[in-house]
């Protein structure tokens, strides 16, 4: 039964979303092809799973502000990872267990029922937080009913940074892993174990700063997913606290992975270093899925907390960030590879194809190969020390052949200033760029590296020029993709 106060506010929610409907949706930067919530702040993908057939998106929602505050799940649904429908809300912090927000968390099925675990925020008048990992559950996929916590003591030796579970099943035992921090400010990842989904066993930490082979390595750690890829067992998570390194570690807090050896006995998880997933700008608390078809999908969240937050231009009209598109995993090695899931292809319209291209010089462009709201392919043939590609005269990739280093430049939504991430790269050979409206997302040689950023061209420049110090041909295939969730 859903208390008074739940209804209160979900009403209070829908209200405020209705409100501001008019002025959110007039945004031209508005996303096109990306999740977004109805206005507010967005960040982390929560509970992505396919259930029963339908891929289910929820999503951390903050209807009353664009900043941080007591979050919502606000929920999509899909049956082909293109088409999107909003559903009713799924999670509103109203209970005493969760008063400060429904925070981050998975999605199983559990006993048939879609099954939300997800971490219970509550401060004190002081400011003490408190964490509650809790439980709330579907027959419908839509309608869920809370059950409150079923892990309400934090574990020996840890703060109350304990958040974000993520479920699965192996073996026949349930097992969640999830975000903590040590009382001497270490973040780490905690393994539990359950035989019913609802009492759970602390195993202890299986990765974190201070434990072999890593010694500093951030103060907490969020959204931990720990998953089987190819024939390795790969950790992915969101350390907060990395100083920058060289090219490493710009944005303020990073997400990357590990891969290694899961051991469910001891528990241990032996891996190697960390690696980034994404080299761009805004990108943060990925959660994958593995589907019907067995493949392993990634969402992210496309911004990083802290990071320019209040200095996005939608600000003023009552929304911020969006979600990125799905990416299937592949293990290369010890290295992750992304793609594009291939169902977006169905996003595809008006194909113009240059093939064969001799570039020679700066500013080239390519007829019917400009616009907003597209897809690009360049396959690039050649060994020229300088290549680039202008976006919209707001972002600019460039390869050095040379340093092998691959920078994305885009302006400062401030002061307008080039701001750059980089990543080393030996050789460029193709570039697959989804461009909407004020995002954009970047896959380097089938996926070996990726950046993602937002950006906010100025509304007429639909510009896409390419540039070369020396003779190169390439091939370039355009689509503009069409609008969807
Ligand atoms: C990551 C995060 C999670 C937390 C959620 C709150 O962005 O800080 O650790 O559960 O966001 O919205």
């Amino acid at each position: 039964m859903m208390t008074e106060k739940e209804k209160q506010l979900r009403d209070q929610a829908l209200k405020e979303a209705e409100e501001s409907r008019s002025r959110v949706e007039a945004d031209p930067y508005r996303l096109r092809f990306h999740l977004m919530s109805p206005n507010g702040l967005i960040n982390d993908p929560n509970g992505w799973i396919q259930w029963n057939g339908a891929y289910h998106m929820f999503y951390q929602w903050n209807p009353f502000k664009t900043g941080h505050g007591a979050k919502f799940w606000g929920h999509y649904i899909s049956l082909d990872l293109v088409n999107w429908t909003h559903q009713p809300i799924a999670l509103a912090p109203s209970e005493w267990y969760e008063k400060n927000g429904c925070y981050s968390g998975s999605a199983v099925d559990l006993d048939g029922r879609l099954t939300l675990y997800y971490t219970g925020n509550v401060k004190d008048d002081e400011g003490n937080r408190s964490s509650y990992q809790c439980i709330a559950q579907s027959e419908d996929g839509i309608h869920f009913e809370k059950q409150g916590p079923v892990i309400d003591e934090l574990p020996e030796g840890f703060t109350a940074h304990f958040r974000d579970p993520k479920v699965w099943k192996q073996n026949g035992r349930w097992y969640l892993v999830i975000g903590a921090q040590t009382e001497d400010m270490k973040g780490q990842a905690l393994l539990y174990r359950s035989d019913d989904g609802r009492e759970w066993t602390n195993l202890g930490p299986v990765a974190g700063s201070g434990l072999a082979p890593l010694q500093d390595f951030g103060y907490m750690w969020e959204c931990p997913d720990l998953f089987p890829l190819g024939d390795k067992d790969v950790l992915v998570v969101s350390p907060q606290g990395l100083e920058p390194e060289g090219m490493h570690y710009q944005n303020v807090y990073q997400a990357g992975y590990f891969v290694g050896e899961l051991d469910l006995e001891s528990p241990a998880f032996h891996h190697g270093a960390f690696d980034e997933l994404d080299r761009g700008f805004e990108f943060y608390a990925p959660q994958t899925t593995v589907d019907e078809n067995g493949r392993r999908i990634l969402v992210g969240w496309m911004g990083v907390p802290d990071q320019q937050e209040d200095q996005h231009p939608t600000i003023e009209n009552g929304w911020v960030h969006c979600l990125t598109i799905p990416r299937e995993l592949q293990l290369h090695g010890d290295r992750i590879i992304q793609k594009p899931a291939e169902e977006l292809q169905a996003l595809r319209a008006n194909e113009v194809v240059h093939e064969g291209v001799a570039l020679k010089g700066r500013d080239v462009t390519l007829e019917g190969v400009s616009g907003d709201v597209l897809e690009l392919e360049v396959d690039l043939n050649s060994t020229v020390p300088l290549f680039e590609i202008d976006l919209r005269g707001e972002a600019r990739l460039i390869f050095d052949r040379e340093a092998a280093v691959l920078t994305l430049e885009r302006k400062n939504f401030a002061d307008r200033l080039t701001e750059k991430r980089q990543c080393h790269l030996e050789e460029l050979r193709s570039l697959r760029l989804f461009l909407d409206t004020s995002s954009l997302e970047v896959f380097v040689n089938g996926g070996e590296e990726v950046f993602t950023a937002r950006y906010f061209p100025s509304l007429e420049n639909h510009r896409i020029s390419f540039g070369s110090s020396g003779p190169a041909e390439m091939t370039v295939r355009k689509w503009t993709l069409e609008s969807r969730p």
